[in-house]
Parts: structure tokens; C-alpha cells; sequence
């Protein structure tokens, strides 16, 4: 097979940079290892920044998200029970983030990439990619038994954290840097709704909540754990216990619970590749970089890295331009390094690190009363939420 761009992993990233180059006429295929069904039935985060929201009207598949999506002006930072507002619209000029599941992101992305009849070979194994720092890309996959092989111009490697893109590339040709945190989170998705109309972050001495919701109906919370729990030993009951006891008074009075449609842990992470271009290979969103959720910035950057290569090869097919090519790595890595700052920094602010407090503890107690009683902080707060400028 002969295509234009060879697009790895069909999670949101590489379902919208397929959807943004077949608008601008330019060929793709998706291969990507597991069914459709199953790339649906992974729950994920669910705030989109204005950035990535106006990126999936250009794609032309933002229609369902601004009919169902829910607008959000501000949320809510629990500490020492007590709820403090961060007023997002006030403290930015006027913005604020869209409440839209990933799934329905991931969805939406499905259902137009099927309509414009651009092609997708799902469950494709033993994907290999070859030849990327010479002017003919090529790659070969399994599907169905049979091998196929794909000659390209680009490969975007948008196969995630575990994707075998990244792990092409040749150990002295990239740097990593990582950090892990001594907790995960552990997730609950259930068809009740939220206890307030706002996510509400909170720091408890029993560890982080997030109280965060995906509709009117359905909401999804999550609690700090140890990386030593194990979600078997979590019953529902157990979930609901704990978060009762971490939130604040009002929410906890305002909680209904019910019966979970998912329950899962995720370690956090801190992670960057560098660069993210190897000659004709793009890396693009979790197979370049992870943040921890705190901040709701890995879907986003993901979509920012998009928006960047999509108008990089459209450049070079109208224009016969590199530039876009040429600056796409330090382009993505500029603002990808920002959203770690703050996903680190919001991480540490409300997490529970040492079972003794001693200096750090202080230190994140000092940072908190500065964050609530100063404006300035809380603007610094609030702008990168709403997400940085391109
Ligand atoms: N061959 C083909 N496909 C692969 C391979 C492989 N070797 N390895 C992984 N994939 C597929 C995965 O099955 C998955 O569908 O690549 C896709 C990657 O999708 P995501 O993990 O969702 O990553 P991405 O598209 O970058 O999405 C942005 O940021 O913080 C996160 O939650 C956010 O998942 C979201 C991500
Ligand atoms: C979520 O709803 O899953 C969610 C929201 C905000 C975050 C992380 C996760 O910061």
C-alpha cells in the first residue's frame, strides 16, 4: 500500500491528525492495534481546553461537543475542608474549559474519519517501521493473518506511552526524562450526578480527590492511593466510604452513590522524549510525553501537537515548505515543557507525600495560602488551566 501520511495508533491524536489532513486533501492511513471497540472502551480525562475545542471545530467535528459539552467558567480547590472557587473566566478575560470525555472526543473523531471513507486497519499486529531518516519511509503490519506493507512520505507516530514508534528510534538518537510519583489514582465512573456543578480538586491529609463529572448524570471521581493498592480490594462501597471522608461537608451531604461502570488505578507520571522529529517520524501526544492528570493537560497537549504537525505537512504539500517540519520538535517542546511545569506543580500542591510531615509539607501548606489568598497566584493558576497560548 502507498500512502501520504502513515498515521500510528488511532487514539485521539492520531484520529485528528487524520481528520485534519484528509481536510486538507492529503492521504492518510491509520493503523492501529486493537479494535475500534476496544480503543472506545478506555475511560480517560475529559477537559478540553478553548484551544483544543476550536481545533476540533476546524477538524469539522465539533458539533456533538458544543451540543453536549458542558462549559465550565471555573472549579473548586478543596483545602482543610473548605471549598475556595477558582474563577477561571475572571481571573483569564473571559475563558474557560469544555467538560467532554475523551471517549466522546475519540468517537466523534470515528464516526467522521468512517464517513470521509479514509481507511484504518484496525487490530493490526507486529506494526514495524523502517527507513524513517531516508526520504522513503516504509512500514509493515499483521492484519488478519497477513502481512502488509505501507510505503509513506511521514510517519506520525501517534501510538502512546507504550507505542513501538518511540521505541524505533535509536537509543543515542533521543533523551528521556522522567518522573514517577509514589501514588496513583484510582478512578470511578458512575451514572449518579456530580455533587457539584464544578470539578473540585481536594487535599485532604487521607490523600487527593478529584470530584470531577463527564454529564449532569454521570459522574467521575477519584482518589489518591498507594501504588500498593490493588483495585480488586476496592469495593464500591469502599470507594464511596473514602471519598465521603476526604471531600467537604457540603459535597459529602450532596453525594449520591451508586453502582461503578468502571473502576481502575493509574500510576502518575511525569515524562518527556526528546526530540519528538527523527528525519520523516513525528511523535505526537502520549508517545512523546505524559503528564499526571492533575492538571487535565494530556489530551490537550496531544491536541496541540497536532495542530502544529497538521499545519507543518500541509505547509510542506501546498507549499513545498519545511519551516513548519523543521520547528515542529522545539515548537511542541516549548509548550509541552509548560504543561509539565504545571502538571507537576498542581500535582505536588494537593497530593499527600510523606506520612510524617516535615519540611515539604510546610512548604506545600505555604504555597496553598499563597495560591488562596493571593490574586496574582491564583491568575497564574487559572491561565494554565485554561491552557497557554500557541
Ligand atoms: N501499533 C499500533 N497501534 C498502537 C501500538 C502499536 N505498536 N501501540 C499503541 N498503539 C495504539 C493504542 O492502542 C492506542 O489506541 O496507539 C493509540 C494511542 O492512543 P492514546 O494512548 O490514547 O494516546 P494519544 O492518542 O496520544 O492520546 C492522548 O493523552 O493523557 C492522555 O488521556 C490522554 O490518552 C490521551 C492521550
Ligand atoms: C476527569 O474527569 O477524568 C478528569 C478531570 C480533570 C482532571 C483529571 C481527570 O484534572
Amino acid at each position: 500500500m502507498r500512502t501520504q501520511v502513515l498515521i500510528v495508533g488511532a487514539g485521539p491524536a492520531g484520529l485528528l491528525l487524520g481528520q485534519l489532513l484528509h481536510r486538507a486533501g492529503i492521504a492518510t492511513l491509520i493503523v492501529e492495534r486493537q479494535s475500534g471497540d476496544h480503543v472506545l472502551s478506555r475511560i480517560r480525562a475529559g477537559v478540553l481546553e478553548q484551544g483544543t475545542a476550536e481545533l476540533m471545530d476546524e477538524a469539522g467535528v465539533g458539533a456533538r461537543m458544543r451540543a453536549e459539552g458542558l462549559v465550565h467558567d471555573g472549579f473548586a480547590l478543596t483545602v482543610d475542608g473548605q471549598r475556595h472557587r477558582i474563577d477561571l473566566q475572571a481571573l483569564t478575560g473571559g475563558r474557560g474549559v469544555i467538560v467532554y470525555g475523551q471517549t466522546e472526543v475519540t468517537r466523534d473523531l470515528m464516526t467522521a474519519r468512517a464517513a470521509a471513507g479514509a481507511p484504518t486497519l484496525h487490530e493490526a499486529a507486529d506494526v514495524r517501521i523502517n527507513d524513517f531518516d531516508t526520504e522513503r519511509p516504509r512500514a509493515s503490519c499483521v492484519v488478519g493473518g497477513e502481512t502488509v506493507h505501507v510505503d509513506a512520505d511521514f510517519i506520525a507516530g501517534c501510538d502512546g506511552f507504550h507505542g513501538v514508534c518511540r521505541a524505533s528510534v535509536p537509543a543515542d538518537a533521543i533523551r528521556l526524562f522522567e518522573k514517577v510519583y509514589p501514588f496513583g489514582w484510582l478512578g470511578l465512573l458512575s451514572d449518579t450526578p456530580p455533587v457539584s456543578d464544578e470539578l473540585i480538586y481536594g487535599r485532604h491529609e487521607r490523600g487527593f480527590t478529584l470530584c470531577s463529572m463527564r454529564s449532569p448524570t454521570r459522574s467521575r471521581y477519584y482518589l489518591q492511593v498507594p501504588l500498593t493498592e490493588r483495585v480488586e480490594d476496592w469495593s464500591d462501597r469502599r470507594f464511596w466510604e473514602e471519598l465521603r471522608s476526604r471531600i467537604d461537608p457540603q459535597a459529602a451531604e450532596q453525594l449520591i452513590t451508586g453502582p461503578s461502570l468502571e473502576k481502575s488505578i493509574a500510576p502518575l507520571r511525569s515524562f518527556v522524549a526528546e526530540p519528538m522529529r527523527f528525519g520523516r517520524l513525528f511523535l505526537a501526544g502520549d508517545a512523546a510525553h505524559i503528564v499526571p492528570p492533575t492538571g487535565a493537560k494530556g489530551l490537550n497537549l496531544a491536541a496541540s501537537d497536532v495542530r502544529y504537525l497538521s499545519q507543518a505537512l500541509i505547509e510542506h504539500y501546498r507549499e513545498r515548505s519545511s519551516a513548519g517540519i523543521d520547528h515542529y520538535s522545539a515548537r511542541c517542546l516549548a509548550r509541552v515543557w509548560k504543561a509539565e511545569r504545571f502538571s507537576w506543580w498542581l500535582t505536588s500542591l494537593m497530593h499527600n507525600f510523606d506520612a510524617e510531615p516535615g519540611f515539604q509539607a510546610r512548604l506545600q501548606q505555604a504555597e496553598l495560602d499563597y495560591v488562596l489568598g493571593s490574586e496574582a497566584a491564583r491568575r497564574v493558576l487559572a491561565e494554565n488551566y485554561v491552557g497557554l497560548p500557541f
